[in-house]
C-alpha cells in the first residue's frame, strides 16, 4: 500500500462494510487513512474487510453500532477516538432504499425511510461535525442521491431523505466552516438492490448519457477527490453518467 500525505488522518465510514460503503472503505485505505468501518447487521463482511485492509498494510477496525440512535453514533465516536485518538474525515453513508408509492405510503413507512436516511446522516454529521470544528477541523462526505435533486415518482419518502440529506450538509458546511468541510456525493444508477427488476435497471441505465451503470468505484474515488481538495465545500457532486442532464 503507497504512503500518502494523508497517512495520519483517520476515516470514519458508516455502513461501510458492504457494497458501496466497502469500496469506500477500500479506496480511502489506498489513499492512506487509517480506518473505522463501521456496521449495523453485517459484522462478518466488516471483519473479512478489516482483515484484508489489514494484509494490505492498512490500518483499519470494524466498529458495530447502529448510527440511526444517539447511543450508537455516541459508541462509535467514542471508539474511533479511544482507537486512534483523532478523526479528520466522516463518511455519512449509512442508509437504506425503498419504493414507496403514494397510494400505499403508510405513516410508519414514511417515518421509516426518513429514520433510514436522514437520521443516521444528521445524528453522525452533527456528532463528528462538532468534534471536527472544535479539535483541528476535518472533512464530512455524505451520500446523498440523484433523486434529491430530480425526484422520481413512486419514491416521496426516499426522495425527501435525500433532499434532506443535501439540505444538512449545504447548512453543515455554513455552519462549521471554516474548520469543516462539508460536501455531498448524488449516486445515480451504480449498484442496483439485490433482486432489482431487469427492466427497471435496463430503464435507469438508458437513461444516463454515458448509456451504462456505474462501479462502486467511481463513487469512491469521489469521496476520496472530495475530502482531499480543500477548497471545496457545500458542493453536492452528481456520479451518475449524466443522468441529471439527460
Ligand atoms: N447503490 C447505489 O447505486 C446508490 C445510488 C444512490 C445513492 N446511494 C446511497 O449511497 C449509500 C450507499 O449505497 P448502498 O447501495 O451501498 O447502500 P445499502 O446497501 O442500502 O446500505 C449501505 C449500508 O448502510 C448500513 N446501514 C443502514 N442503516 C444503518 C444504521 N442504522 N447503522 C449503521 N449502518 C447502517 C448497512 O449496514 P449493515 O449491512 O452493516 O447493516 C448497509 O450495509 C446509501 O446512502 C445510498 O442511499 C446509493
Amino acid at each position: 500500500m503507497s504512503l500518502s500525505p494523508v497517512n495520519h488522518s483517520v476515516a470514519v465510514v458508516t455502513g461501510g462494510a458492504r457494497r458501496l460503503g466497502a469500496a469506500i472503505s477500500r479506496a480511502l485505505a489506498t489513499a492512506g487513512y487509517r480506518l473505522v468501518v463501521n456496521y449495523h447487521h453485517s459484522e462478518q463482511a466488516a471483519l473479512d474487510l478489516v482483515a484484508d485492509l489489514r494484509r494490505g498494510g492498512g490500518h483499519a477496525c470494524a466498529v458495530g453500532a447502529d448510527v440511526g440512535t444517539t447511543r450508537g453514533v455516541a459508541e462509535l465516536f467514542e471508539q474511533t477516538l479511544q482507537t486512534y485518538g483523532r478523526v479528520d474525515l466522516l463518511v455519512a453513508n449509512a442508509g437504506s432504499f425503498g419504493r414507496t408509492p403514494l397510494e400505499s405510503l403508510s405513516e410508519a413507512n414514511w417515518q421509516a425511510m426518513i429514520d433510514g436516511n436522514l437520521r443516521p446522516t444528521f445524528l453522525c454529521t452533527q456528532r463528528f461535525g462538532l468534534h471536527m470544528r472544535d479539535h483541528g477541523g476535518g472533512c464530512i462526505v455524505a451520500m446523498a442521491d440523484v433523486a434529491g435533486l430530480r425526484p422520481w415518482s413512486g419514491y416521496l419518502s426516499y426522495n425527501i431523505s435525500k433532499a434532506g440529506v443535501i439540505s444538512l450538509v449545504q447548512t453543515l458546511a455554513k455552519e462549521l466552516a471554516p474548520n469543516v468541510r462539508v460536501n455531498a456525493i448524488a449516486p445515480g444508477p451504480v449498484l442496483f438492490p439485490e433482486g432489482y427488476d431487469p427492466a427497471l435497471r435496463q430503464r435507469e441505465i438508458d437513461r444516463t448519457l454515458l448509456r451504462r451503470e456505474g462501479r462502486p468505484e467511481n463513487v469512491a474515488q469521489a469521496v476520496v477527490a472530495l475530502a482531499s481538495n480543500d477548497y471545496i465545500t457545500g458542493v453536492v457532486l452528481p456520479v451518475d453518467g449524466g443522468r441529471l442532464l439527460a
